[in-house]
C-alpha cells in the first residue's frame, strides 16, 4: 500500500467524526465508493440499489476496471460480489437465490414459482414456493409426503384440512398469517377478498416439488372411471366428464361465510392448523425486533421454526449461528448485506432483497445488516425443526471470564480490551442491535480513545 492510501486510513475515525447523522460512510451521494482512490479498511456496507451506485472491482488501491462484457443490475443488486470486502476469503458454494430467477408456472388466475434444491443447491433442507391466487381461484385439494409451512405475504385466504382422525379444519387468514400441513395432510387454498392472496410455502426437503403433489382431479383422471362408480356408489355415466387431467390452480365460485362453508359432516378438528405470527411477543431488540414461532407456540409445527425479524434503521441482526438446522431465509423487504463464516479462514458475503432467498448452512457464523435508507428490512429465517435455536457471539463474551476474551483478542492493546469488555460486560442478547457508528455512543468512545472527554482516563487504565 503506498502512502498516501496509509495517509487516508490513519485520518478515518476523524473523518466519520465529522457528519454525525447521515449514514453515509466515506463514499458520500457526491463521491462513489467505487472509485479507484476510495479507501476504507473498515468495509463498510453500501446500498448501491437505493443510492443508484455502479459497483466495480475497486478495493483499497487494488483491482481495475471491467473492460468485458457485464451485466449491471446485476452487479447493482450484488455489490459485496463485485467488490467483496477485504475479509471475504476461500470457497463457498452459492448461497443466494432469486424468485425472480425461478421458472412461473401460469394458472387460470394465478401462478407459482419455485426455490428448491435444483434452483439452489445449497437449499438441501427446505424448499420454498411464491404462489399467488386472485380472487376465488384454488390451489386445489392435494397432499404431498413433505410438511408445509406457510407465511401468507399479501390479501386473504381459505384454507381447508383434515386430520388423520376425521377432524376438520377451515380457517380464512390475513397477512402475516401461518398455517402447517403436517406431511400427508389433506387441503386446499383459496384466494378471498378483492384482489385474492399472495404467500410463501416452506417444504421441509430441498428436494420438494411443487409438480410432484398428490392432486385430487390427477387421481380420479387416473383411475378406472368402473372403480370411481363403486367407490362414489354412482352410476359410471355419470363420471364421463370428469376433467382429464389435474386442475392445480383455477378460477373457482366464490365462496360464503366459514360457517354457510361448513358441510354436514364437519367435525371441528383438535388440532389448530393455523396462527398469527404478528400477534406473538416480540423479542425487542435496541434496533429492531424478532418473533418467533415453533412448536412451543404453535404446536402442530413440529418441523418447521421460524423467526420475523424487522430490522431497523442502519441496524444490524447480531453476530450469531444456529446450532440445530439450516437457516433458508426470505427477504420480505428492503436491501441487505450477510458475510457468511465457513471456518477454516473462509467467509463470503452475499447480498439480498425483496423477493430473494438465502441459505446459511447450520452453525455458520452470520449476520444481516440492513443496508437500505428509505426501505424496512423485514425478514423471515426458517429452519427444519421443532426449535429456534441460535447463539449470541456478543452473549459468549460476555458471559465467558474477561481474562480469557482479553488474551484471546486484545492481548496487546489492553486500551481496546477495557472498551470491548465494558460493551459485553452485562452479557445482554441483544437480537437486533441499533447502528453503532456515528453514534453519540461511538462519537464517545474516539474521544475516550483521543486521551479527551470524559472518563478517557478511567478505562485507559491497565486492566
Ligand atoms: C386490489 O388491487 C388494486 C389494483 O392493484 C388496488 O388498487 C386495490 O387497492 C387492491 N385492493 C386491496 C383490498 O388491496
Ligand atoms: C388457533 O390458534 C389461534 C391463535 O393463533 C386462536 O386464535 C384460535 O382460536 C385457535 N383455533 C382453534 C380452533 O383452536
Ligand atoms: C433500514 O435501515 C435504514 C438505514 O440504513 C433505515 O432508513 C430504514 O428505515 C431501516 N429499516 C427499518 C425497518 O427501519
Amino acid at each position: 500500500m503506498h502512502i498516501t492510501a496509509l495517509a487516508s486510513l490513519l485520518t478515518l475515525p476523524a473523518l466519520s467524526l465529522a457528519a454525525p447523522t447521515k449514514q453515509h460512510p466515506l463514499g458520500s451521494k457526491h463521491s462513489s465508493p467505487y472509485k479507484p482512490d476510495h479507501y476504507d479498511p473498515y468495509d463498510r456496507k453500501h446500498d448501491s440499489v437505493g443510492e443508484g451506485l455502479h459497483p466495480e472491482p475497486y478495493r483499497n488501491g487494488k483491482g481495475t476496471s471491467v473492460l468485458g462484457p457485464r451485466n449491471r443490475m446485476r452487479e447493482q443488486q450484488d455489490p459485496d460480489m463485485v467488490r467483496p470486502p477485504s475479509t471475504d476469503h476461500g470457497a463457498m458454494p452459492a448461497m443466494r437465490w432469486s424468485f425472480a430467477d425461478s421458472h412461473t408456472r401460469i394458472e387460470e388466475g394465478g401462478w407459482t414459482r419455485q426455490t428448491t434444491v435444483r434452483e439452489l443447491p445449497s437449499s438441501k433442507e427446505i424448499a420454498g414456493v411464491n404462489m399467488r391466487l386472485d380472487k376465488g381461484v384454488i390451489r386445489e385439494l392435494h397432499w404431498h409426503k413433505e410438511a408445509e409451512w406457510a407465511y401468507v405475504l399479501s390479501g386473504e385466504v381459505r384454507v381447508t384440512a383434515l386430520d388423520s382422525e376425521g377432524g376438520s379444519f377451515i380457517d380464512d387468514l390475513k397477512e402475516g398469517d401461518l398455517w402447517y400441513f403436517p406431511s400427508g395432510h389433506p387441503h386446499s387454498l383459496q384466494g378471498l377478498g378483492e384482489n385474492g392472496t399472495e404467500f410463501l410455502l416452506v417444504f421441509d426437503s430441498g428436494g420438494f416439488s411443487e409438480e410432484s403433489t398428490f392432486i385430487l382431479t390427477d387421481w380420479l383422471a387416473h383411475t378406472p372411471k368402473a372403480v370411481l362408480s363403486e367407490n362414489f356408489r354412482i352410476p359410471p355415466e355419470l363420471l364421463e366428464h370428469i376433467p382429464l387431467s389435474e386442475k392445480y390452480i383455477f378460477q373457482g365460485s366464490i365462496p360464503g361465510s366459514i360457517e354457510e362453508e361448513k358441510p354436514k359432516a364437519f367435525k371441528q378438528s383438535k388440532l389448530n392448523f393455523t396462527f398469527n405470527m404478528l400477534d406473538v411477543e416480540p423479542q425487542v431488540g435496541s434496533g429492531g425486533q424478532a418473533k418467533i414461532v415453533d412448536s412451543r407456540n404453535f404446536p402442530i409445527s413440529k418441523t418447521i421454526a421460524a423467526g420475523h425479524l424487522d430490522i431497523g434503521p442502519g441496524s444490524m441482526r447480531e453476530m450469531h449461528w444456529h446450532p440445530n438446522a439450516d437457516e433458508w431465509s426470505f427477504f420480505i423487504k428492503g436491501r441487505a448485506r450477510v458475510t457468511i463464516f465457513a471456518a477454516e479462514g473462509t467467509a463470503r458475503t452475499f447480498d439480498y432483497m425483496g423477493g430473494d432467498v438465502g441459505v446459511i448452512p447450520a452453525n455458520m457464523g452470520h449476520f444481516i445488516e440492513n443496508l437500505s435508507d428509505d426501505e424496512p428490512l423485514e425478514v423471515l429465517e426458517i429452519f427444519r425443526s421443532d426449535r429456534f435455536m441460535d447463539f449470541s457471539l456478543f452473549q459468549w463474551m460476555g458471559e465467558t471470564p474477561q481474562r480469557l476474551v482479553r488474551d484471546h483478542i486484545f492481548a496487546n492493546h489492553p486500551k481496546a480490551a477495557k472498551e470491548f469488555l465494558r460493551q459485553v460486560e452485562g452479557g445482554k442478547k441483544d437480537v437486533i442491535k441499533e447502528q453503532y457508528y456515528k453514534s453519540p455512543e461511538h462519537e464517545e468512545a474516539i474521544r475516550r480513545l483521543e486521551g479527551g472527554g470524559d472518563g478517557g482516563e478511567g478505562w485507559a487504565e491497565e486492566l
